[in-house]
């Protein structure tokens, strides 16, 4: 039985981790510490808090003294560190809470969790994973090889230059203080709980309120998609059997550009709608409620500052040591996330009520068609 700290664990890949740890591994004790900022919900944990399943700490990571005082109640065993601010566009409009969080959040756990586990005997058998992105690496080329654990840091934007710099606070805490921790760098993810101010679940809400779909630039833009379940089937490897001070690329293997994805969100809303006439009564300004193309609400917009143009991932090393593979295939993966937000319109109404809106209106507000 280990004890789990997850850290941020009420955002997007937190939710969905705890839900697939719960299942995999009954018998672990589960806290979740997450300051609930804009971008966590706790709806999906919520039966979890209340039959006692997992324990919920409303906290902030930057917060030296509440969290030490968890390790020493708690002697977590495994901490799983996923705690961010995770937004590109919004680092870009507003780098500092990236700093503080990324940068200063993820030394004070670092911090805490080597006292702790030098102050007791669990230093031994403890492990720490710092969840990080591809980001790092910057920006690939058309015909570049894809990013592997040797690639050279290169990262372009304030969320990613914060990334870049936990990353290097894992390995100098690895190398200086025999920390025993592991680091993932991971592709976009997407599926269930994903916040609307990211592609796919912006480009779904958008679609069947009847709202443009804005693409940045002209869409070349490649990303490597990976199925939030597949991700978290690795992160739980990892974290019990990657080798310490290691770093294991997770990839989608899915290379997709902006365009197509969004094309493909169309057209499979089409198809949903002709198939569920249900739909165009609960989303009657979906122009598939009238039988029209989801695609004729496509724009292009004035592109991200910096916008990175492909990233791809190489995750052999982590299906070659841990045999992790990715499951879910994109068309797949992608038609049952629009159904998970065609089913949870309760959910998503919540999370676009409030600030959400305000945000819209500063990141598309300045962005003119191209
Ligand atoms: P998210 O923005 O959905 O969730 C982040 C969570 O962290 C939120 O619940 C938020 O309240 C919490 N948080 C923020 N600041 C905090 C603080 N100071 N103290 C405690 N909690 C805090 O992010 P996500 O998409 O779930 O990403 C999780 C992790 O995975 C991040 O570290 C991100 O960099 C990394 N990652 C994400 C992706 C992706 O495609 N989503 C890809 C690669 C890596
Ligand atoms: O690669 C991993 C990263 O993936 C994670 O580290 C980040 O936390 C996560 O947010 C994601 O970053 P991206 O910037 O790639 O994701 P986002 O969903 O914001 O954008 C995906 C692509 O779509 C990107 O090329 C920008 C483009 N885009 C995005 C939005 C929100 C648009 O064209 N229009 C939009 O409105």
């Amino acid at each position: 039985m280990q004890r789990v700290l997850i850290t941020g664990g009420a955002g997007f890949i937190g939710q969905n981790l705890v839900h697939a740890w719960r299942a995999a591994r009954p018998d672990d004790r589960l806290m979740v510490l997450d300051a609930m900022t804009y971008a966590a919900n706790l709806r999906s944990l919520e039966p979890l808090i209340a039959d006692r399943s997992i324990q919920f700490v409303k906290g902030d990571i930057g917060d030296a003294a509440l969290v030490r005082l968890l390790f020493d109640e708690h002697g977590f065993t495994r901490v799983a560190h996923l705690a961010a601010e995770s937004h590109v566009d919004r680092s870009i409009v507003d780098p500092e809470a990236f700093l503080k969080t990324n940068v200063l959040g993820t030394f004070t756990l670092l911090q805490a969790a080597l006292d702790a586990w030098r102050s007791s005997d669990l230093i031994g058998c403890a492990r720490f994973l710092h969840v990080s992105t591809d980001e790092v690496y910057g920006s690939l080329g058309p015909g570049d090889p894809a990013f592997s654990e040797s690639s050279p840091y290169r990262p372009n934007s304030p969320y990613a230059a914060s990334k870049a710099a936990s990353d290097h606070l894992v390995r100098a805490f690895v190398t200086t203080y025999d920390m025993p921790a592991m680091i993932t760098n991971c592709s976009n993810n997407y599926g269930p709980y994903q916040h609307p101010e990211k592609l796919i679940p912006l480009m779904i809400i958008h679609a069947v309120e009847g709202k443009p779909l804005p693409i940045y630039g002209d869409g070349s833009n490649i990303r490597d998609w990976l199925h939030v379940s597949d991700h978290c089937d690795a992160l739980m490897s990892v974290i019990e059997r990657g080798r310490i001070g290691e770093t294991y690329n997770i990839g989608g293997g899915n290379e997709q550009n902006n365009r197509d994805v969004v094309g493909a969100i169309c057209d499979t809303l089409d198809d949903a709608f002709a198939d569920d006439p249900r739909l165009a009564a609960r989303f009657p300004s979906c122009p598939a409620a009238k039988g029209a193309a989801c695609r004729s609400l496509i724009g292009y917009v004035t592109d991200r500052p910096g916008h990175d143009h492909r990233y791809a991932i190489d995750a052999a090393k982590l299906a070659a040591e841990l045999g992790n593979r990715c499951s879910v295939g994109f068309e797949h993966g992608l038609r049952q996330t629009i159904r998970w937000y065609l089913d949870r319109e309760d959910w998503w109404r919540e999370v676009t009520s409030g600030g959400y809106k305000a945000w819209i209106d500063r990141n598309y507000g300045f962005r003119v068609a191209v």
